[in-house]
Parts: structure tokens; sequence; C-alpha cells
């Protein structure tokens, strides 16, 4: 209970209005719906005769707050007699009938306005848990998000979401509805008869176990059989992979053999549930009877043996009293939703309140522009426990071209993702003009630095708003340029809307060279002096290389480059080239000079010759 509240606590005030809202026509609710079967009396008496309506003259003489009951009956009893003098009994059941109508319109009036003002809160609040998921998963360092938590992250942000609207959001309907209702049906019980509701009360607290007890029978077993329909599923999966094996080894019949036993037990198990489920509403309905046949006995006697309570009132108890049971089996529902509900939360939580650990300094440096050098000084670095990089050291002036080459695995785009700081070593340091990226504000740094990577990431938006991308308002021009420098202006200008034409999802209506262009020109127009290239044209044709090539050699002219490269041809006029292998930069030197070594860059240019 304490943690739901805290849940609460933590979503809900901004919908503070609401939750007053709904309090306020709650109470209407429940109080009209006491004053509108308060018809059921006189309607009764006239039937009946009993009396009462009938005979009352003349009014009482006055109103009085201390005994509300005796005031209302009573001038209840002296306008029904006059509407029969006046009118007829017949007029004054239809006019009484009337009033009834037009409470209950007004009962249910304020019913649906409770439960609609219910709804802004629950939609806003995972409206909420939503965007601030969203908004940690932008935050958090690239090193989050392994494989397994991506996966992890959507089922929190569909499932788990859902779950808290479906658990603790309709249990705030349940916890500020139910209770209000119950208070106000229950005090009017006890108005009209507290010997009565004193005997009643025995017996709702049996009851209520009876019923829990059922329901949370059901919950293990249907636990129990969703469980068993997911392995059922498997083996069917399973068996749609392994059809070719299972008819080489002719065991069709085996696996039918196998498949029956567990689809026979998933019967066993939901015939049980099924079973157990339809028991549920002829149950409840035998033990509300029983209740009502026991009350109906004891509130008998009390009618027959004196004058404590009338026949009518003796009803209209029992009205109410059947108005109570709803509110209460809703309630006592909502101990069994919210723990799941929790339960998600929790899971939530872990990555709400996951620690970002690439933070900024209190007082960063900041940095507007490039001047010097980038400096790697005796980095060493690893993911988990396996170093990747060890004791690497190497000096980018500013101007030149460094090209990193080696085996796939070695650690090269590692290396490269250390720079705008998407990882922190561990060993060492990265230094950009002799400050350490740890020292600088982080969007300054990245401000400095353009991408281009194997693998263009893209958008599902226009031409426009991928180039534009990194940059505010920039003008049709400034697009068009960039456009035009990375190849990429008339293929745009092609295409059905020209700028305005949608990629689709993730550029998929798009060429491999096509998309590495548009993410040239949007490297292009965000204009940083830092330009880190990780295999920009690795998966490309022949063809569109050399468009991309172009456009990438327009790019580096005026800009500091590290470029890590697959095939060697496309870096061999870099001031600079590396070898990586291992985490270790095990060669350097121009494209001649690393040919005369004669070691492993020699060794990778002839496997590319050949
Ligand atoms: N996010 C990561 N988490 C754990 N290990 C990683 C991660 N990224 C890369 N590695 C491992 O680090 C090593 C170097 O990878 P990488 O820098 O991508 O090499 P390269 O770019 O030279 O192919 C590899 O062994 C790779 O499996
Ligand atoms: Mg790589």
């Amino acid at each position: 209970m304490k943690e739901f509240l805290q849940v609460l606590r933590r979503f809900v005030p901004p919908y503070k209005k609401y939750l007053v809202l709904t309090v306020v026509f709650n109470i209407l609710s429940a109080v009209l719906n006491i004053f509108s079967f308060m018809a059921i009396m006189p309607i009764l008496q006239i039937l009946f005769e009993t009396g009462g309506a009938a005979t009352a003259a003349s009014a009482p003489a006055a109103w009085d707050w201390g005994d509300l009951k005796a005031s209302l009956s009573g001038y209840g009893e002296y306008y029904v007699g006059r509407l029969i003098a006046g009118f007829g009994a017949t007029t004054t059941l239809l006019v009484i009938g009337l009033f009834l109508a037009f409470m209950t319109f007004l009962k249910t009036g304020a019913y649906f306005l409770s439960s609609a003002s219910v709804i802004p809160i629950r939609t806003g609040v995972v409206r909420d848990i939503r965007n601030q998921l969203y908004r940690k998963i932008t935050s958090l360092p690239l090193g989050f998000f392994s494989e397994e938590r991506k996966g992890d992250i959507i089922a929190r942000m569909s499932g788990d979401v859902q779950e808290i609207e479906s658990s603790i959001m309709s249990s705030l309907d349940m916890l500020f509805k139910n209770p209000i209702l119950i208070l106000f049906y229950f005090s009017t019980l006890v108005i009209i008869s507290w010997q009565l509701t004193l005997f009643t009360l025995l017996f709702v607290p049996l009851m209520g176990w009876v019923m829990g007890r059922v329901g949370r029978k059901l919950k293990q077993k249907s636990i129990k059989a969703q469980g068993l329909w997911s392995d059922t599923m498997s083996q069917v999966e399973e068996t749609l992979g392994g059809l070719r094996i299972i008819k080489a080894f002719c065991a069709e019949e085996k696996m039918n053999r196998r498949f029956d036993r567990i689809n026979s037990e998933y019967r066993e198990n939901i015939r049980r549930v099924n079973t157990r489920q339809q028991m549920a509403h002829p149950m409840s309905e035998f033990l509300g009877t029983l209740m009502i046949v026991i009350v109906l006995w004891f509130g008998g006697m009390l009618v027959l043996g004196g004058k404590s309570l009338s026949g009518p009132t003796f009803i209209y108890y029992m009205v109410i009293l059947y108005s109570i049971i709803n509110p209460l089996k809703e309630f006592s529902k909502a101990g069994y939703n919210i723990p799941k509900g929790l339960a998600s939360m929790e899971r939530i939580d872990k990555i709400l309140k996951a620690e970002n650990d690439i933070k900024e300094k209190a007082h960063p440096v900041h940095v507007k522009e490039f001047t010097g050098k980038i400096e790697f000084r005796d980095v060493s670095f690893r993911y988990g426990e396996k170093w990747v990089l060890r004791h690497v050291s190497l000096t980018i002036e500013k101007g030149k071209t460094v090209a990193i080459v080696g085996q796939s695995g070695g650690g090269k785009s590692t290396m490269v993702d250390l720079i705008p700081r998407y990882y922190d070593v561990q060993e060492g340091e990265v230094l950009i003009d002799g400050i350490n990226v740890k020292d600088m504000a982080i969007h300054d740094l990245r401000q400095l630095i353009g991408n281009v990577n194997q693998e263009a990431i893209l958008f599902n938006d226009s031409f426009r708003n991928n180039i534009a991308f990194g940059v505010d308002n920039a003008t049709q021009q400034q697009i068009e340029a960039a456009a035009r420098i990375a190849n990429a202006h008339d293929f745009i200008t092609e295409s059905e809307h020209g700028y305005d034409t949608n990629i689709g999802d993730r550029g998929s209506r798009l060429s491999g060279g096509q998309r590495q262009r548009v993410s040239i020109a949007r490297a292009i127009l965000k204009n940083p002096p830092i330009l880190i290239l990780d295999e920009a044209t690795s998966a490309l044709d022949t063809e569109s290389e050399r468009l991309v090539q172009q456009a990438l050699e327009h790019l580096m002219k005026t800009r500091t480059t590290v470029a890590i490269a697959h095939r060697l041809s496309t870096i061999r006029n870099a001031d600079e080239i590396c070898v990586m292998h291992e985490g270790q930069i095990v060669e350097r030197g121009t494209h001649e000079e690393l040919l005369a070594l004669n070691g492993y860059y020699k060794k990778l240019n002839d496997m590319q010759m050949s």
C-alpha cells in the first residue's frame, strides 16, 4: 500500500484537479442514488395502501436537521398525500415514477462524469511515464544499451506501461469511487436501521472471504495455464524450424505424440480454469441471495415485530444494500490488481533510475572551436572484463587526415567512440586542444564532431529534415548546397516530392549509396571541424562508392579527419595510417612507408589486391 501511494504521489499531482472532480462527482452520484430510490417508499405505500402517505394531511411542524429521517419522511408523506388528494393515486404514481426517472438521470450523469474525470489522469500518467522513459533513453550513454537491453526497453515501454495503466490507474477509479460509495451507502443503511445493519455486517466478511478464495485459486490456475500455453507454442515453433530433421528421422509420429501430451495438459488446465470461472457467477448469485434471504428474515422480524421498521422502508433498505455490493466487490479487486502494476513499476524504474555514468563536470570547460590537435595519451579501454584497447597513443593535428585500418574486432570503432565520449576511458586520457574530454561540456564537445558511419542512420522523415537534423533553422539554400556537395541533390530532386519526400522507415526506400550521401549532406550542413568516418564506404558497391568517396573528399577538404577504412584504396592519401591489431597500434606511417615495412599493412594490401 505504501509503495502504491508513492507511485500515486510521483505521477498524479499534475492531475490533481481531475482527482478533485472525480471525488465531487462520486459524492454527488452516491447522494443522488440514495435519494432517487427513496421514491420507492411512497410508491409501495400507495400500491399496498399501507397508510402513511395517504393519511398525512398536515405538514410537519418544522424541518429538523437533528432528525433528518423523520423530517424527510414527514415532508415526503405530506406532499404525496396532497398529490393523491388533488389528482388521485394513479397520477401520483406517475409523478413519483417521473421523479425517480429524473433523479436516476442525474445520478447516472454524475456517475459518468466521475468516471470520465479519471480518464485524463489515467491517460496523462501513462503518457508521462512513456515520455520520461523516452527522455531517459536519449540521455543514457550508448554503453547502457546492449542488445538484450533493447528488447527489454521495448517491453517496458509497451507491456509494463500498459500494465500500470490497467492495474494501478484503474485502481484509482476503484479507490476514489468505491470507498465514497460504500461510506455513503453504509451510512444510509445505519440511518435506516442500525439493528439490521449490525446483523448484516456479521455476514459480509464471510461472503467476502469465500469469494476471495475462489478468485485467488482462479488466478493461480490461469497463470499456470498461461505457462503451458507458451510451452505449447514454443513446441510448434521448434517443430517448424526442425521439420527437415523430423522428416529425415521419420519422427512425425513421435513428435505428434509429444505435442498431444502437452496440448492435452494445457486443455486439462484450461478446462479447470473455465469451470471455475463459470462457477464464480452462480456462486456470487447464490451467496448474494442467501444473504438477502437472511437479511429478509431478520428484517422481516423487525417489520412484523413492531414499530422499528416499516415495510416500504425495509424494501428501500434492501435496495441500498444491493447497491453496496458492487462497490465492495470492486474495492476488493484492487487488492490483487495493484501488486501486478507495482511489479511493472519496479521494472520501469530500473530504467528511469539508471545511473548515467557519462557525466558532465559541475563546471565544465566550454569550447567553441577546434584549434590544435586531438590526442590519445596512453589510452586503455574495456567494455567489460576484456581490454579492447591497450596503451594507445596517437596525435591528430588539425587539418590532417589520419586513417585507421586493421582486421575487424581490432578496436577501431571503439577508439573513435572515445573522442565524442560515447564511452569513458578507464586508463589514460583523450584530449582535444590539450583539454581532457571528460572536462568539457558534452554538448560543446559533440558539436565539434561530425560522424559518417558504415550504416547510415536516417529517420523516418523528409530529406529536408534528415539533412537539417543537427541544425536548427537551416535555410533551403543551405540544405541544397550541402546536398549538392554530397552528390545527393540530383536524386533528391528526382524523387516524388523533392526535398519533402519521406524517406521511409530508416531510409528503406533508398539505396545504400543514397542513404550514405544523405548522411554526408547532414554532416556537411552541421559543418564540424572534426570528422569521424567509420567505414563510410564499406557497405557500398563500387559505383556508389565512387560517388560517396567524391562526396567525402569534399567534406574532408577543410577538416581534421579520422577515417576508419576497410578498403585501403580509399585512404591511400591519408597523412598518417595506423594499423590496429588486437587493441594496439602496431604500425604507423604513410602508405608508402607502411608498404616498405612489409608487415601487417603489406599483408592487408596484398590480400585486397588479389
Ligand atoms: N558495446 C560493446 N560491448 C561489449 N563489447 C563490445 C562492444 N562493442 C564492441 N565490442 C567488442 O570490442 C572489440 C572491438 O570492437 P570494435 O571496436 O567494434 O572493432 P572494429 O571496429 O575494429 O571492428 C570486439 O571484440 C567487440 O566484440
Ligand atoms: Mg567497427
